[in-house]
């Protein structure tokens, strides 16, 4: 284990697991289509890999980077799109792929934005959700591998100061690291 991780929450192993499962869902949920996985940057990038690979489908993918400011009001107006898709989403299915959702703000600015463009269908699979601390309260993930509680997560996709990204297991960081 990282020296700065206090405890693994989820191994390798249950993250695979979770992964081929959550697979085998998109799967038949989307059997016939031809949907567009959408990956918020960075967090979300061995998720997403994993994900689509474990759904064995038809499929797009294609990425945006967004970042969140603001209250809990629900617009467009509160995410700046730091990188967009090139993908036209007018009509298609999409899958926006998230690591984390916490306040869900993040997540309901940028389906709003694929509402506007007049996709199909916008639904939201993340590795993980942090039920206690959700602001914007219709927001439901409609696929999930784990709830996690309000605590600092890292690894596989998240980071604290864009360190342990690479972590092959999701585990809590130690307090030190970020209190000081
Ligand atoms: C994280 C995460 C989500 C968002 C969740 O991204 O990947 O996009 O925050 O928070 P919210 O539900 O409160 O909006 P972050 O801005 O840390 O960027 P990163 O993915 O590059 O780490």
């Amino acid at each position: 284990m990282h020296k700065d991780a206090e405890r693994i929450l989820f191994t390798e192993e249950e993250i695979k697991n979770a992964v081929e499962k959550l697979g085998t869902q998109i799967r038949k949920d989307y059997d016939g289509k031809n949907p567009l996985f959408v990956g918020i940057l960075k967090g979300s990038v061995m998720f997403m890999a994993d994900v689509v690979r474990a759904a064995e489908i038809d499929c797009g993918i294609d990425f945006m980077v967004a970042k969140s400011y603001g209250n809990a009001a629900v617009s467009s107006g509160n995410v700046r799109i730091l990188k967009d898709i090139d993908t036209d989403v007018a009509g298609r299915d999409v899958i926006i792929v998230e690591d984390i959702l916490d306040t869900a703000r993040t997540i309901s600015s940028v389906m709003e934005i694929f509402r506007t463009r007049n996709a199909a269908s916008v639904k939201i699979c993340t590795l993980l959700d942090k039920v206690t601390t959700k602001k914007v309260a219709d927001i439901k993930a409609d696929y999930k591998c784990f709830d996690v509680g309000d605590e600092f997560v890292i690894g596989y996709g998240l980071d604290y100061a864009e360190q342990y990204r690479g972590l092959k297991y999701i585990g809590v960081l130690k307090r030190e690291i970020y209190e000081h």
